[in-house]
């Protein structure tokens, strides 16, 4: 059991807005707020001059875990992630072996129970194949479907076979929304090129807006929740705008698709800027920017996808897509509130908030009595430079090397625990398995 830990005059944050308080956490949970007496904890955090957050929940990552360690594994994804504040992710199915059976799915939460510092859970992936096992694997965030091929082997891109799955059961279904033939057919038109700003054209934006209006079209039929993992257009913005009431329809997008644009970034980083799908032109950011300020995409996910050094360092066609993001993540979006971009309160709700309603989380997302004690005091006024080398992640890089930006975690609490305190990590913290209301 966790010491009680006495938060005193901290600026605790919701999307309605700011209230300074004291937070007691005891027996992993926020046991009272207000204005509370200091003998009743014997670990006392003066946080007059911070802002407290509920934990990041981070919905789309892939820490590689079991099969391929050398990118990550839970446990250095899950110490990037407390150093980024986010107390809890949903990780991805494309590992080896593909998650996509209920003993895969066990040998995952085995491995997490062990090696994960922060609280985590797992998506099963989609095969033609499984249904089964999609709708009766227990306590799972959702079903992710490849509708267009990406990094690993997994795929449902035939209509009928995703008819099938949409058609049959009620979990959430998350979507890889790229159309296989319209990107194997501009793969033809590149397969010669060597410049990696094709990138974008190989996976051109009528795939992405192909693939999501299928899916939402499915939604639709069936009434099924769907979730689309990282937008990138600006098409796909204004179609999600006109027909996400139709269904129960939810969307995500990455800070890396907005904030970075081509062609610049490719011209700099090469592989390093290669992601499915891909950093498109500064019209697409700016509308999935625009998209989720207005509310029609609903949270910030940050698809962390690492590969190393040397793959990275092959060529056009042979490198692989992805990035990571999971510790840059609300920084990024902390600066941007600094800047006046947006709120505070509009931070928690795109990371915090919505991703626990969005995934029907029990008990977090809030600073509430009684909520689990997952927590980030922010020091807004913490300026620091992001830089290959000093980062947590295993493949120690970040599209976002070099970037100074304002507002950084100082410490963050998984379960009533301090796990990461300016820099340092406590790896006897063990994250917990995430609830899903059904
Ligand atoms: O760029 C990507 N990388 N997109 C994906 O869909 C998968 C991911 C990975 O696992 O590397
Ligand atoms: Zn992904």
């Amino acid at each position: 059991m966790p010491v009680p830990i006495l938060i005193k005059n901290a600026r605790c944050v919701s999307s309605l807005g700011i209230i300074q308080q004291d937070v007691l956490l005891e027996d992993g949970k926020i046991s009272k707020l207000g204005i509370i007496n200091e003998k009743y904890a014997e670990h006392i955090v003066d946080a007059s001059l911070l802002y407290l957050l509920p934990g990041a929940l981070d919905p789309h990552v892939h820490f590689r875990d079991p099969g391929l360690f050398w990118k990550e594994d839970l446990r250095t994804g899950s110490r990037a992630a407390a150093a980024g504040g986010v107390t809890g992710f949903f990780d991805m199915p494309n590992t080896k072996p593909s998650t996509i059976s209920f003993e895969a799915m066990a040998q995952r939460k085995k491995i997490a129970s062990k090696q994960s510092i922060v609280n985590y859970n797992f998506f099963i992936g989609a095969t033609n194949t499984n249904l089964d096992v999609l709708n009766d694997v227990e306590n799972v965030p959702g079903i992710k479907i490849f509708m267009g091929s990406s990094t690993g082997d997994l795929l449902v891109d035939d209509v009928n076979d995703l008819d099938h799955i949409f058609a049959n059961g009620s979990r959430l279904i998350a979507v890889h929304a790229e159309d296989d033939d319209i990107i194997n057919a501009a793969k033809e038109i590149y397969k010669n090129s060597k410049d990696f700003n094709d990138h974008q054209f190989t996976r051109p934006p009528e795939a992405a807006l192909k693939a999501t209006t299928l899916a939402v079209e499915l939604a639709i039929k069936y009434q099924r929740r769907l979730h689309i993992l990282h937008m990138t257009t600006k098409d796909e913005v204004r179609y999600l705008e006109m027909q996400k009431s139709k269904a129960p329809i939810s969307a995500e997008v990455c800070p890396q698709h907005m904030l970075l644009s081509a062609p610049f970034i490719y011209e700099k980083l090469g592989a390093y800027a290669q992601i499915n799908p891909p950093i498109r032109d500064m019209i697409h950011g700016e509308a999935l920017w625009n998209g989720l300020v207005s509310g029609v995409i609903d949270c910030i996910a940050t698809d962390h996808a690492p590969h190393t050094h040397a793959e990275k360092a092959k060529s056009f066609g042979e490198a692989p897509s992805g990035m990571p993001g999971v510790e840059t993540s609300l920084p990024l979006m902390l600066d941007r509130a600094n800047r006046g971009m947006c709120k505070l309160e509009d931070v928690v709700k795109w990371m915090c908030e919505k991703p626990v309603e969005l995934y029907h989380v029990k008990n977090k997302g809030h600073i509430l009595e009684g909520y689990d004690a997952d927590l980030v005091l922010i020091d807004m006024g913490e300026q620091k430079t992001i830089e290959n080398g000093k980062l947590y992640t295993k493949v120690n890089w970040s599209p976002f090397d070099s970037w100074t930006t304002n507002g950084w975690p100082v410490i963050t609490i998984v379960n009533g625990h301090i796990v990461f305190q300016e820099g340092d990590i406590d790896e006897t913290v063990m994250g917990q398995e995430i609830n899903i209301r059904s």
